[in-house]
Formats: structure tokens, sequence, C-alpha cells
């Protein structure tokens, strides 16, 4: 019996991934074996629009990148995720864990995050119930003292993150106060400056799969990430391969981000709830094909195998291994080990051997194609100003043309 898996895009502003995702997955044409099944894949953009509670999904998986701004989307993949759908990524966990709970929960089984304490907000609204819970419960408190159990140069930054939004870099006690006087309602981390780094690892993880991007903070947009391929040694990429991954089985994401600075020979993860992450052709560039391969990969194999979404995150045989005396390089391996599994590596690697032996050659085929151009200009178009549009369009295509050549050599 042929079948087909339908598999919805949940989108936002994004432009260029989704549309060379459509691409690739239409030139795979592919029609697998499943027992006297033969299963097919169809892509199509979900709207949003009324949505009847007990209505059946069309949906086999959803590709969704829009929970955290549409509530409307956020309540229907939650519904969709009830039904059985699997939904990248799961929508109770990035509603759940922000930031603040990452930092916990990886400082819990013992992730070298730097020295962070929260700080209750400066101001607070007026309402009646509000101020007397503030003078009951509110302890005052010594911001210098805080700040010094912290130490300088230090970072305050929303609890909840998310796009450098409200992130200040401080070097004394005065900066502190300005700091915190401007943040105004806002819950607020203090977090120590990782001193001295030579290293800042972008490690993006899609499924089990990872890239460990070189990543500059301080450059422009479209040169941040860094086509640099021997930044690290072996071990440097897998440790952070193995954060990402675990972080992402533990909080049961499939797409997310994991920021990390080395310094001493230890990379210090920053910021690793970017269950969104950027994936725009203008930032990755070189990077670019690689997400969209990944995000092609994985979901075709959750898609054909019906993966169950996970409901609950299963935390405790982590925090087994985190209350052992083992040193945190070998409780890592562990985590990863519970990561592979949550992953089914195994078989996403058979399938990918037995019915995947062409996505590679379909990429290359497709971003060294005009099509893919097109599609990079028009992203481009939506960016720049109008005398960048071709220049920039070139930079990008030509990076997304050298990743098929390097990638093609290996
Ligand atoms: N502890 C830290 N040490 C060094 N740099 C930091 C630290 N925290 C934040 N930064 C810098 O500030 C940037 C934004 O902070 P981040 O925690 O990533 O916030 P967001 O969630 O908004 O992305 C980081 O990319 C990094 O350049
Ligand atoms: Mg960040």
């Amino acid at each position: 019996m042929p079948q087909t898996r339908l598999i919805g895009l949940s989108l936002g502003a994004d432009h260029c991934w989704p549309a060379c995702y459509e691409a690739i997955v239409a030139k795979l044409d592919l029609a697998l074996p499943q027992g006297a099944d033969t299963v097919r894949f169809a892509v199509e953009r979900v709207k949003v629009e009324p949505f009847d509670l007990r209505a059946k999904s069309r949906y086999d998986l959803v590709l969704d990148r829009i929970t955290h701004w549409f509530p409307t989307t956020r309540e229907w993949v939650k519904k969709l995720a009830l039904d059985g759908v699997y939904v990248f990524n799961n929508p109770w966990m990035i509603q759940a864990a922000e930031k603040h709970t990452t930092y916990v929960a990886m400082m819990r089984l013992g992730f070298p995050v730097p020295e962070t304490w929260m700080v209750p907000p400066k101001t607070y609204s007026d309402d009646a119930d509000t101020q007397v819970a503030i003078r009951r419960y509110n302890t005052l408190f010594s911001l210098d003292t805080v700040g010094e159990a912290v130490g300088y140069p230090s970072f305050m930054k929303p609890y909840d993150g998310g796009a450098w939004r409200g992130v200040t870099k401080l070097d004394d006690v005065g900066a502190l106060h300005i700091s915190y006087n401007d943040s105004g309602s806002q819950v607020m981390h203090l977090q120590k400056a990782v001193d001295n780094w030579d290293i800042f690892v972008r490690a993006i993880g899609i499924g089990p799969q990872v890239n460990c991007v070189k990543y500059d903070p301080a450059a422009p947009l479209h040169g941040r990430y860094l086509v640099d391929r021997d930044f690290m040694d072996a071990a440097g990429w897998q440790t952070m391969s193995r954060y990402a991954r675990v972080i992402n089985a533990f909080f049961c994401w499939d797409y997310n981000s994991c920021e990390a600075l080395r310094s001493g020979g230890v990379f210090h993860p920053i910021d690793f709830a970017n269950a969104c992450p950027d994936s725009q052709v203008t930032s990755l560039h070189y990077h670019f094909p690689w997400t969209v391969r990944s995000l092609v990969a994985w979901s075709l194999f959750c898609a054909y195998t019906k993966r169950k979404p996970q409901f609950n995150p299963h935390w405790q045989p982590y925090f087994d291994i985190a209350d052992t005396d083992l040193p945190f390089e070998e409780k890592l391996q562990r985590y990863d080990a519970l990561a592979h599994t949550y992953f089914d590596v195994d078989r996403f690697e058979e399938f990918r051997a037995t019915h995947l032996g062409r996505l590679d050659e379909v990429c290359f085929e497709f971003f060294r194609s005009t099509r893919a151009k097109d599609i990079i200009r028009e992203k481009v178009a939506l960016l720049y100003p109008k005398h960048e549009i071709e220049p920039f369009t070139d930079h990008f295509d030509g990076l997304v043309k050298l990743w098929c050549k390097t990638e093609s050599e290996r």
C-alpha cells in the first residue's frame, strides 16, 4: 500500500532553509519500503487558523519554529503532540525550560557553567497584593555583595535570554548598579565572565547530529559564524558534541544550539536554551547546507519510523550519574550514552545508510544550482540595501558552494 507521510513546516520569518528543505525532499523523491507498504514524503507549510480541539491531525511530523512567539501555534502543536504527532521541538520543554532552568539543570549534572546568581527584580508592579508580598518576603540585600560573590568582569542578563536582549558586560560595581537599575521589572542573572577565552563555539544539534562552529561575537552579523574547520582538536569536538547532544536529549529538543567558551582548556557553556537557532543562510553561509541536510535527514527518519513524542523528560538516570563520584568527563560520556539511546542513534545511522544514500549527492547538486542561488538572493534582498544584494548573494553563494566542494572531497 502506498503511504504518504505529511511533514508540516510551522514557520515564522524563515525564508531560505524551508525553500531549500522543500526542494531537497522533492529532489530525493523517496519511495521507501516498509513491510508491504511504500512510504513517500510530502511537505507543506502550516497555516495558522482556528482548530477544533478534537480534530484529527493531517500531519505525521511538524517541524516547528514559532512556538516561542505565537500562542495559537504553541497550543496547536501541543494538541498535535498529544495526538501522537512528532513535533520538533517538544513544545512543553520550550515553554518550561527557560535559560535559567537549563543553567540549573546542567550545573546539577556538573557542567562547568560559570558562577551565576539570580537577583530579584529592581521594580515591581504597584498592585496591592504584590506590594504586600514584597513587604513581607523580599529581603533587603546588598547588590555589592552579590557582585563580589560572582566577581568581575561579569555579565548581567535576563534569566530567559535570547537575541542578546538586555545583556551587559560589567567591569565594576558602578556598572553593576547602573545595569541593575536599568533592568526594571525583569528577572536578571549575574554571571561571571569567562575570561581569557581562546575559542567561542556554537555547537548546532539536530537530532543526534552536531556541527561545531567557531564563532566570533564581535564580528558583524554575516561574519560571526567562521569558516574554519580545524580550530579544535578531536577531544574538543567530542566534548562539544556531547554537550549539545546531552542538553538536547535532556530537554527533548531536536534542534538547538549550545554556546561555549574555552578557557584554560575547559569549555564553559554559557547559553544553551536556543531551541529556535539561527538558520539563515545570511548568518550560517558555509554551514547552512549542513543545517538543511541534517534537518532533512532527521525529519525523514522521524516521519518514516513514526517516532513517538516524549511528553515527560526522563531525568533521573542523568541525576543518578551526576550523584556518582566519577570525574565530569566520565559522567559526560555516560550522559551521552543516554542521549544516544534517546535519539535512537543506531537506527538513525542504519536509516541513513539504507535509505538516504543519495542525500549528499542531491544536496551538492541542489546547492550548486541556480535555484539555490535564487533562494539566497531572495533572502539577501529581505535584509540588505539594494546595492548590496548582488555582492552579498555572490558572497553567501560562494561559501555555500565551498561547503559542497570541501564536503564532497572529504
Ligand atoms: N559568562 C560570559 N562570559 C563571556 N561572555 C559572555 C558571557 N555571557 C554572555 N556573554 C557574551 O554575551 C553574548 C550574549 O549572551 P547570551 O548569554 O548568549 O545571551 P542570549 O541568550 O541573549 O544570546 C554571548 O554571545 C557572549 O558573547
Ligand atoms: Mg546567546
